[in-house]
């Protein structure tokens, strides 16, 4: 699929940011975690959601798709989800830790890497071992099996998002008490914890770098709605800025943006925050930045191809960290066919900024470099076509009319 970006648009208006991917996709892999109803409320038409909620079907859920909420109900009868599913979305791997919870025996595809990295997930096995599962590979499948889950004490040697949040689903249900240490500290980890409590589960401790899980016997049924998307709504802040108007960015939690916030007012940006909305217009050049990339609450990883867009019109060179991930610079490649200055040392990319950038066909290669790409076209002279533009539809629900209405002229071909 292709979309087409005309150039040279300031963005003004509203626009209402939806619920966080990357908390929906583990709270709907916790969703395993009870056989009894549970229903999730603002749930985005994104593909990333649509995989893993056909992945929940395959192992037996029944699910009934409402326009903005999915309702679960019953429970599994499997616990090898099908790798043709599996290989289309790497968060289909946090089903490990329900799965062997709930059965004691669960094998999984080993998730295939991806643009951005190999994606181990030796933390993730880590944790399971702990737990006291045994684990085994066989033919590209990971097999975990444990008659019975006991609490331990776990330190992570990174921060792990996907390795937490597995690894407290699988404790939520274990007998005894679990310590996460160096856990790490995303939002999607505490709404995560925030939704197995809402289930009768026992997790303190979510959003410190100790995290503590008491197994229940059982959880129960809820009713939940995820938070925000800070990644979405941080790549509606930079494209306003990135093409000099004035956007108001609604249903968001400040708090979530703070390190997106800091580094934009750095450039020269006015940002202001409200409760639930933020606002960012920029009149004055850009000034150059140095950003670094870390877990949160440092600079996401998820934001920097979008802030390098941005940097590519700067007043001078900028200086970008990819410090979580060892390959995420792939929309470099496409920037520079587009006229950026960007040179890449290891982890580190030196972008001397420049006035004007020319329109060109490019290639999505993840989601995220995506975004970065259409921000860059909103701001390039002429018509920029990106393709691949299926990657940004992952995560980015109904963005080519989100931003028209925000009068940018973008069209799907
Ligand atoms: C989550 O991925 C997000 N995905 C990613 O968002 C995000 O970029 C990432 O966290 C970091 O914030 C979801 O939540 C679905 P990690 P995850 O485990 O859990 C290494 C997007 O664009 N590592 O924190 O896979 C790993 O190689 C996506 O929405 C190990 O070494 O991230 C990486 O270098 C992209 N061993 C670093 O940790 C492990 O067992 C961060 O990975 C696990 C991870």
């Amino acid at each position: 699929m292709e979309i087409q970006v005309q150039g040279q648009t300031p963005l003004y208006g509203r626009v209402e940011v939806g619920s966080s991917k990357n908390a929906i996709l583990p709270i709907l892999a916790a969703s395993l975690l009870t056989d009894e109803p549970r229903k999730i409320n603002r749930i985005p038409n994104i593909k990333d959601v649509e995989v893993i909620t056909e992945v929940l079907s395959s192992l037996g859920v029944n699910i009934d798709q409402f326009s903005r909420s999915l309702e679960l109900f019953g429970g599994i009868n499997s616990n090898h989800p099908p790798y043709e599913l599996v290989r289309q979305i790497r968060a289909s791997f946090l089903v490990m830790g329900p799965l062997l919870a709930r059965r004691g025996n669960v094998r999984v595809a080993l998730p295939g890497g991806c643009a951005i990295g190999t994606r181990p997930i030796d933390l993730h096995l880590k944790g399971f071992e702990a737990l006291g599962a045994k684990i085994t590979m066989s033919g590209g499948d990971v097999i975990a099996k444990a008659n019975i889950l006991h609490g331990n004490h776990i330190y992570l040697d990174f921060p792990s998002v996907g390795a937490t949040e597995n690894i407290m689903m699988a404790a939520a249900l274990a007998q005894g008490t679990t310590y996460i240490e160096n856990a790490a500290l995303e939002p999607e980890i505490v709404d995560l914890a925030n939704y197995i409590n809402s289930m009768g589960g026992k997790v303190t401790g979510a959003g410190c770098n100790v995290i503590k899980i008491e197994g229940v016997k059982k959880l129960t049924s809820t009713e939940y709605t995820p938070i925000p998307d800070r990644i979405e709504a941080g790549t509606y802040m930079l494209a306003a800025a990135a093409t000099g108007g004035e956007v108001i960015i609604e249903n968001i939690i400040p708090e979530h943006l703070k390190a997106i916030t800091a580094k934009l007012i750095e450039t020269g940006a006015e940002v202001i925050e409200g409760d639930n909305q933020i606002i960012v217009r920029r009149e004055k050049e850009i000034k150059p930045v140095y950003i670094k990339t870390l877990p949160y609450p440092g600079f996401p990883t998820d934001m920097q191809a979008q802030f390098m867009a941005y940097l590519i019109r700067a007043n001078g060179s900028s200086i970008v960290t990819e410090s979580v991930f060892e390959n995420r610079f792939m929309h470099v490649a496409e920037l520079l066919r587009m006229g950026a200055k960007i040179k890449i040392e290891g982890r580190t990319a030196v972008i001397r900024g420049q006035k004007n950038l020319t329109a060109a066909r490019v290639k999505a290669t993840d989601l995220r470099a995506g975004a970065a790409l259409l921000i860059a076209g909103l701001t390039a002279r002429g018509s920029t076509t990106i393709m691949n533009s299926e990657h940004i539809d992952r995560g980015y629900e109904g963005i080519v009319e989100k931003f028209n209405n925000l009068g940018a002229k973008i069209s799907r071909i």
